[in-house]
């Protein structure tokens, strides 16, 4: 599986909010729901402050979905443990600009391995460090919350910042975004370029999986009809 083509509007389910007592389910019920990528937030206790789950638990959902699966690695030594993701059944690895001295290499490893690569940067993370390895990229990923724990509060700033990302990627690179994403900010960050929208709480926090996917849509419509009017 492939990470769509930039162009299209995608939904992201975060796991990191589901129910991990029924992981298959949860991943089954949004998958009937229509979207094509999920998302794994993977946390070793040192780049962020707190700890999720490693390959293991990726490869054991392998088996029991077709969706495109989008690790996010908040982990300090990402090239270290890069390829046992990609042995797990990740189709595209995202590490963060902050952890990693050599990025090219990384992006060329990911590559080679056969996987799409994403580099991510922190809010406070100027969108100049990642100039030259972004045109090398899949996708970006602007974090809009400190990385580390769902149920944050999005940070206005970060709309802008996705539009300075689009202006420096051009229209081919997907953005993705993450952290406080609902059908309230939604407005905010795809008439900015915004094209990959990670969910976790305002997906799998909401009782109706179904309906929940279905407002972040209607968001998305309604935020590009208003790009069209302007
Ligand atoms: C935070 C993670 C996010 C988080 C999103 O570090 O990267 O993916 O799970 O959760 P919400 O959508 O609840 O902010």
């Amino acid at each position: 599986m492939r990470l769509p083509k930039a162009g299209t509007v995608e939904i992201v389910p975060s796991v990191l909010a589901a129910d991990f007592g029924c992981l298959a389910a949860e991943m089954a019920q949004v998958e009937a729901a229509g979207v094509k990528m999920i998302q794994f937030d993977i946390m070793d206790g040192h780049f962020v402050p707190n700890i999720s789950f490693g390959p293991p638990l990726v490869a054991a959902l392998r088996p029991h979905s077709t969706l495109v699966f989008d690790v996010q690695l908040m982990i300090s030594e990402p090239r270290r443990h890069a390829e046992a993701f990609v042995r797990a059944g990740a189709d595209h690895i995202t590490f963060h600009i902050e952890t990693v001295e050599k990025p090219l290499t990384l992006v060329d490893d990911l590559h080679k391995a056969g996987v799409t690569a994403g580099v991510a940067l922190n809010p406070q993370t100027d969108v100049l460090k990642i100039i030259d390895v972004a045109p090398y990229c899949e996708m970006v990923l602007v974090m809009t919350v400190p990385p580390g724990f769902g149920g944050q509060k999005f940070i206005p700033a970060m709309a802008d910042k996705v539009r300075q990302v689009r202006e420096l990627v051009g229209p081919a690179i997907r953005i993705e975004v993450d952290g406080g994403i609902s059908p309230q900010t939604v407005p905010l960050v795809v008439p900015e370029g915004a094209d990959t929208l990670v969910a976790g709480s305002a997906i799998f926090g909401k009782g109706n999986r179904r309906a929940a996917i279905a407002g972040l849509r209607n968001a998305v419509e309604r935020a590009n009809v208003h790009v069209l009017d302007d």
